[in-house]
């Protein structure tokens, strides 16, 4: 397992559709950040668990369905603050924690998601 991608190693496609479950029962639900999503739960979490496939070392599946990720771009229809993302990472982290994984592992998966999201805000 030393080469294993990350994408493996926390547990593959059935690890990320945990995550992205739990994940945006949280965001559907959060008072500052639910008032982003307007669209179907389902097909966001589906976008979500292509995306992190690839952004975690896994097959490109985002990228075959929706073309290249430009995610900053992707969301700049939507007014995301700084609070924002700190919002999407407090629901991100109680996701993350909720894995049936080690905590080092759990650390490791979260400390991929706080740069990332900082660079979506754009207000
Ligand atoms: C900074 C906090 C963030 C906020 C508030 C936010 C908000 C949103 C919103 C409102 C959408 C559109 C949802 C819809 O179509 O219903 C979206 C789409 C998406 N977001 Fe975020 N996002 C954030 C950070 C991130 C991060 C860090 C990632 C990746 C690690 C990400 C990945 C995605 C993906 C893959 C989509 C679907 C894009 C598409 O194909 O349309 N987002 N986000």
């Amino acid at each position: 397992m030393e080469n294993a991608t990350l994408y493996e190693r926390i547990g593959g496609d059935e690890a990320l559709r945990l995550l992205t479950d739990r994940f945006y029962d949280l965001v559907f639900q959060h008072e500052l950040i639910s008032r982003l999503f307007k669209n179907d739960k389902e097909e966001i979490k589906e976008k979500q668990r292509l995306f992190l496939t690839q952004f975690l070392g896994g097959p490109q599946l985002y990228s075959d369905v929706h073309g290249h990720p430009m995610m900053r771009a992707r969301h700049m229809p939507h007014t995301i603050t700084e609070d924002d993302a700190v919002a999407w990472l407090q629901c991100m982290s109680t996701a993350v924690g909720e894995l049936p994984i080690d905590k080092s592992l759990k650390d490791e998966l979260f400390d991929r998601f706080p740069r990332t999201a900082f660079f979506m805000v754009n207000s």
